[in-house]
């Protein structure tokens, strides 16, 4: 069967493996349908993820249908439509005790730490798998994964019904964070640097958008808010600048979500923090947000139309990264196809 490695940083290749089999009775032969391009994808090509190591099997948005089950699974059968949840925890260490086993000390993250989906077929334990219902397109199901992160951050951020919301960046993961904050009931404004996304952010429901080169930001929601400033802000552009301004945008009571991995710092004074009891909180990955967001998919509460902007079949991976970079106005979300 084929599959997407790197080899290296620098060095992607579609390789010949063996099919893997089913050796332990939790597990689940799943046959990959549709995987996600995202940017940790690309920093592990380009040798920038200092967690991956190598050669590696890429590849964490990931749907397919299930083939075969082991002796002892019974939550799926062959032919459910499923998504994977990437990644695997120790259960024992003090974040898993305590609900918290995205940030488990072992934690492995498929296509990062361990070979991930972007292969014809995978066998992962049944607990690492989620079924969608038959009428939601490989499409929409691929999205699932980004939309937890979008999910976890507003959960991390504490996102009620009628807070204001201030989204940095329109990217993948800014409109992930916009639609599920919307679906909470809350006010949206989104930065971003490209008219497409702003453009692409407004026709996904954000209640304004602010063009972050041309409009000072601060300025704009302080007046979007009336002078209170934005209950929530989530980070999806992750640079110290974003960082600093959602510490002075926010409001009273307000709480600063952070999703970067830059070990750039920010000039972060304390006062804004005591004064106006701040709570900055990081986001990684989610816990218990797979059902969250796919009772919402199901339900068609999600709208994902739009979202993924190109499809490129396995043997074309390299031109996908390429085109990836060459034209990010364009693309919103790329996909393999198997
Ligand atoms: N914590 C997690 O679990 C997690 C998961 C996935 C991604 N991430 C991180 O989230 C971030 C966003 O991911 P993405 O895939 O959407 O990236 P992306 O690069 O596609 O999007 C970032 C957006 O920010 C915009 N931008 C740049 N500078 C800006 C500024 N000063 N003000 C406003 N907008 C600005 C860009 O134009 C771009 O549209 C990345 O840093 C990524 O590493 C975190
Ligand atoms: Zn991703
Ligand atoms: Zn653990």
């Amino acid at each position: 069967m084929k599959a997407v490695s790197v080899k290296e940083a620098g060095s992607i290749e579609v390789i010949e493996k063996e099919k893997p089999e089913i050796r332990e009775k939790n597990e689940v032969l799943v046959q990959i349908k549709m995987v996600g391009i995202c940017g940790s994808d690309m920093h592990i090509y380009h040798g920038t993820n200092p967690l991956a190591t190598y050669p590696r099997v890429i590849g964490h948005e990931v749907t397919g249908e299930v083939v075969e089950i082991g002796e002892q699974v019974n939550t799926l059968k062959p032919g459910d439509k499923v998504v994977l949840e990437p990644i695997d925890t120790c259960g024992t260490c003090y974040a898993c005790r305590n609900g918290r086993s995205n940030v488990c000390q072992n934690l492995e993250v498929y296509g990062v730490h361990r070979d991930g989906g972007m292969q014809q077929y995978i066998v992962v334990p049944s607990a690492n798998l989620h079924k969608v219902e038959p009428d939601v397109p490989y499409q929409a199901s691929v999205l699932v994964e980004p939309f937890t992160i979008g999910a976890q951050a507003n959960w991390r951020g504490q996102v009620q019904e009628g807070d204001s919301v201030l989204i940095q960046g329109a990217g993948p993961i800014g409109i992930c964070c916009l639609k599920m904050a919307k679906l909470l009931g809350a006010k949206c404004y989104i930065t971003d640097l490209s008219e497409e996304r702003l453009a692409f952010a407004k026709q996904s429901g954000a209640d304004e958008v602010i063009h972050a080169g041309n409009k000072d930001v601060e300025q704009e929601i302080m007046s979007l808010t009336s002078g209170e400033g934005a209950n929530v802000v989530i980070d999806a552009v992750c640079i110290p600048h974003t960082f600093e301004l959602g510490v002075r945008v926010a409001s009273n009571a307000g709480r600063i979500v952070v999703l970067g991995f830059t070990e750039q710092t920010s000039a972060i004074p304390q006062l804004p923090l005591t004064k106006q009891e701040l709570t900055v909180v990081g986001s990684r990955l989610q816990t218990n947000q797979f059902p969250n967001v796919i009772k919402r998919l199901n339900q068609k509460e999600l709208n994902v139309d739009g979202m993924v902007t190109h499809t490129f079949p396995v043997e074309d991976i390299q031109e996908a990264l390429e085109y990836i970079e060459r034209y990010p106005d364009e693309v919103r979300k790329a996909v393999m196809t198997f």
